[in-house]
């Protein structure tokens, strides 16, 4: 019982906020996936740990997902969640928000348009803000990610994950987190539609540590040789639906079809953050895949932010 106890204890990340990828330590990021695997095999431990504890949950975009599992996460861990909706630091300086939530609540977790606002109420407050999608990073999207990963594969290094579409939050966040952990990653963008070079910098300097193979290019199926998983997402994400037409147009030839799945691994699995728009960005028939794991994928944030919120507030 006491080696199970040690197992179990959650380490204090260093850095007090997920602003983003970059918050989590290789070491950090390991310590968090056995964690969330632990949790996940007995979902009754630490039902108590944020007893008296409440977070405010501020969404200026729609969830299903990440909302629906933070509450519960808090919830099975024997906290309280309250919920905002709608625009972040428009009614009076974030700053001033931050300086407010930190005198009623424990936490922040917060879905924003700009990362900027994520950064400002971290900066501003004195507890743990936690990112819960930006137009940059959705951090809790790739740890989820990491644990189905985890559980299909066993080991990162060796692994190799293509990305096919837009390089936007989840791409930049599966990218950071994949080349820390040593595992392969490919994207196929069409051009206009990158990854953020200063986010492929940093993600090429860890893949570098770790001897992880990092690549950037415009074919899908060059991407997709060897993989051992395909991602796809939105070509549109939140914010920007004026352009959704545009960008329908700009991705044709990246849609994950069967074809695509086929010139993968034979066992690859077929892996999307969801929402997805069936017949854009990936076929039905590739939503609805044997090796489809997109609803792992989504169980998965549960357990992953159950540890996340017990590694920041311990
Ligand atoms: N994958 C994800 O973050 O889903 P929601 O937008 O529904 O939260
Ligand atoms: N890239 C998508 C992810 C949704 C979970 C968006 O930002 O809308």
């Amino acid at each position: 019982m006491a080696a199970l106890l040690t197992d179990l204890a959650p380490r204090r990340l260093a850095q007090g906020d997920l602003r983003s990828d970059l918050d989590l330590t290789a070491p950090e990021l390991v310590a968090l996936l056995d964690l969330t695997i632990q949790l996940k095999r007995n979902p009754g431990r630490y039902a108590t740990a944020l007893k008296g504890r409440y977070l405010s949950l501020l969404f200026e975009k729609p969830s299903l997902r990440t909302r629906i599992t933070f509450e519960l996460a808090i919830k099975q861990l024997g906290g309280d969640a309250i919920l905002s909706t709608g625009p972040i630091g428009e009614r009076e300086p974030l700053r001033d928000v931050a300086r407010n939530l930190d005198r009623w609540t424990h936490g922040i977790v917060a879905r924003t348009f700009s990362q900027q606002t994520v950064e400002e109420l971290a900066q501003w407050s004195s507890v743990p803000v936690i990112n819960a999608l930006s137009d940059r990073f959705h951090p809790c999207q790739a740890l989820a990610d990491m644990v189905t990963l985890k559980e299909r594969f066993g080991a990162f290094r060796g692994l190799k994950l293509a990305f096919i579409g837009d390089g936007n939050n989840v791409a930049h966040s599966l990218m950071l987190q994949l080349s820390r952990l040593g595992a392969d990653f490919a994207i196929a963008t069409p051009q206009g539609h990158e990854p953020e070079p200063g986010i492929v910098a940093q993600a090429r300097s860890f893949a570098w540590e770790t001897g992880a193979k990092f690549e950037v290019c415009r074919d899908p199926y060059e991407a997709v040789r060897g993989a051992h998983a395909v991602y796809t997402d939105v070509w549109a994400s939140m914010g920007q639906e004026a352009e959704a037409e545009q960008r329908k147009a700009n991705f044709a030839g990246y849609q994950v079809s069967e074809n695509v799945m086929a010139a993968a691994r034979e066992d690859a699995i077929f892996m999307h953050c969801l929402p997805a728009k069936r017949g854009q960005e990936v076929t039905d028939a590739v939503m609805e895949f044997p090796r489809s794991v997109v609803f792992d994928q989504a169980e998965n944030r549960l357990h992953a932010q159950k540890a996340l919120l017990l590694m920041l507030l311990p």
